[in-house]
């Protein structure tokens, strides 16, 4: 079976070609950032306009890259949502379009489930059960993941994500659009001992996050800050926060279910110091951490056609209706 996926929720316009036997063959990706970058963060109707322009071109190129021509796929899949629903629309039209020319059923996806089944792309893909951790610019949540389609969610964040938490921070830095690898970048030359931020919700029981607080303690903190250094300081400590945060609950996570697996995804598992600190501390109770590669850490098209290609695989399709949700539950 093989089966082309389309990603545009956000930002990202990705188009990918996944073979049942083979595994990934192609997979193309324009990133929008350069267009958002001076308004600092997505503004949703360029968004719209720009997928428009740049998904039938990746579409193109997508199957020739892989070899295949539109009678060799068995489905298209697309993200359903959730997302910026004018921008989850074009996908969906051009998906929907595309699957009806060429006599084949279409997929709609779950884009966060697209990204906690992304390390299955490895060449050495975890086994089920295992604990997620999705964490994102739109989503953090913790996902007991027993078997493809049964997921139990554990714990997700009350306010922001804790991408959108680096993005905001970031912005209070001056730093540019998306935040969170500049933020981690500055945070490099930062002093850990210099200012101390809290780890919300870890002094209580519970999977829950919550890290609007942490961006109020950064603007705190800015007030008495002048130099580089300082502000490099202030990067740190926020960025120690996050990180804390995240493995005090995911240790948790994976207490609570008796986990042996613990899988990252979404953007912020690009983190170099979530990656590192939380292979530690999983390492030292005998749980092993994946993470899918980075170029699928953040949003594309190959977890979109992978998730899309399971999922017909058991023969899951659906009927001529365009499905788009702006918000839409796991
Ligand atoms: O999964 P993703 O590409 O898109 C969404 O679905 O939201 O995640 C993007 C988020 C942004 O908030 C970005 O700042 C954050 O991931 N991010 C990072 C890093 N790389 C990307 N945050 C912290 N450290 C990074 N290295
Ligand atoms: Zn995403």
């Amino acid at each position: 079976m093989r089966v082309l996926g389309i990603e545009t929720s956000c930002d990202e316009t990705g188009v990918a070609v996944v073979d049942g036997e083979r595994g990934l063959l192609s997979h193309a990706l324009y990133s929008q950032v350069a267009l958002h970058a001076e308004y600092g963060g997505v503004v949703p109707e360029l968004a719209s306009r720009d997928h428009i322009r740049k998904l039938l071109p990746l579409v193109r190129q997508a199957l020739d890259e892989a070899g295949t021509v539109p009678s060799d796929l068995s489905g298209v899949a697309y993200t359903a949502g959730p997302g910026l629903l004018g921008a989850l629309l074009v996908g969906a039209g051009v998906a929907r379009s595309l699957a009806w020319a060429w006599g084949l059923p279409a997929v709609a996806v779950h884009h966060m489930e697209g990204h906690l089944l992304a390390p299955m792309l490895d060449a050495d893909p975890p086994d089920y059960p295992f604990v997620a951790l999705l964490v994102s610019g739109g989503h953090t949540m913790l996902v007991d993941v027993q078997g493809l389609g049964r997921y139990r969610i554990l714990g997700e964040s009350l306010d922001d994500a804790a991408g959108e938490a680096f993005d905001k921070t970031a912005k209070l830095l001056g730093l540019g659009y998306p935040g969170g690898p500049a933020l981690a970048k500055q945070a490099e030359h930062g002093d850990p001992g210099r200012f101390h931020f809290p780890r919300p919700m870890t002094d209580r029981p519970g999977l829950d996050f919550s890290f609007s607080g942490l961006k109020t303690r950064a603007l705190t903190a800015l007030r008495d800050v002048h130099s580089e250094q300082d502000r490099a300081d202030v990067a740190r400590a926020f960025e120690e926060a996050v990180v804390d945060t995240l493995v005090i609950k995911c240790l948790r996570a994976v207490e609570d279910t008796g986990a042996a697996r613990l899988v990252v995804a979404g953007g912020v598992g690009a983190n170099r110091r979530l990656r590192v600190r939380l292979r530690e501390a999983a390492e030292a109770r005998d749980v092993s951490v994946h993470y899918p590669a980075l170029e699928f850490c953040t949003d594309n098209g190959a977890m979109i056609a992978l998730a899309g290609m399971l999922h017909l695989q058991r023969g899951e399709a659906e009927d001529l209706t365009i499905q788009a949700r702006a918000r839409w539950g796991l």
